[in-house]
């Protein structure tokens, strides 16, 4: 069992997307304590916005790749093949500006690849990382409950982004109200006690 931690806090032992993250791993460690743990810290060394040479290495046939096109694609490529190897993915998310951080959104624009991760058939898109499982560790400073719900751009776009590849398997779990005076000195450990996996 591979499981593989993508970190987008840049806060390190402070970040709660990053401790839930690790309260998930051991829960799953308890459930496969010979379970191999990678982690991929996308803050550091973050991956670069997609730049034309970036577009132009994706959409060019490997076997035309110039040097510049190996170099632009090879984090990508890296990236990929970690993701194949696990069989867990464990994504921390804090909530930034009602979204996912841009760091992760980054590391998104890399993995999505056609005719790599995923493909156009005749019955529309296919997903091509099959057989894994995602838990999403979101840490927010709100809590989207109700109507507050709608402004909650975390949560459904991982589901369909993670989908779109062939990642349909995804859990999230949410430790909330960071930011809201009555909840936050609890928001951890609730959200670490309520973890489903
Ligand atoms: C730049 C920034 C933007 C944020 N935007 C939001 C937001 O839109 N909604 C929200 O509920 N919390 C927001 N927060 C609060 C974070 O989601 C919260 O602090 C969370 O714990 C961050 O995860 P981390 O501790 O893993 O870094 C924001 C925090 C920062 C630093």
């Amino acid at each position: 069992m591979n499981i593989l931690h993508i970190i987008s806090s840049p806060r390190g032992e402070a970040s709660n997307s990053i401790k839930l993250g690790n309260a998930i791993i051991s829960k799953l460690q308890q459930q496969y304590p010979d379970a191999k743990v990678v982690v991929k810290d996308l803050t550091h060394n973050p991956f670069p916005h997609l730049e034309e040479v970036h577009l132009n290495a994706f959409f060019t046939p490997a076997e035309n790749h110039t040097e510049e096109h190996k170099a632009a694609i090879r984090h990508s490529n890296e990236a990929i093949q970690q993701i194949v190897e696990a069989d867990i993915l464990v994504i921390g998310a804090p909530m930034y500006n009602f979204g996912i951080s841009s760091v992760l959104k980054a590391w998104i624009d890399h993995i999505a690849r056609a005719g790599v991760t995923f493909r156009y058939t005749a019955n529309g898109p296919e997903g091509l990382l099959k057989n894994k499982k995602a838990y999403i560790a979101v840490a927010t400073g709100g809590v989207y409950e109700g109507d507050l719900r709608s402004i909650d751009f975390v949560t459904p776009y991982l589901k369909h982004v993670l989908g779109f590849i062939g990642i349909t398997d995804v859990v999230f779990n949410k430790a909330e109200g960071f930011a809201m005076s009555a909840l936050q000195a609890t928001a951890l450990e609730k959200g670490i006690s309520n973890i489903v996996l």
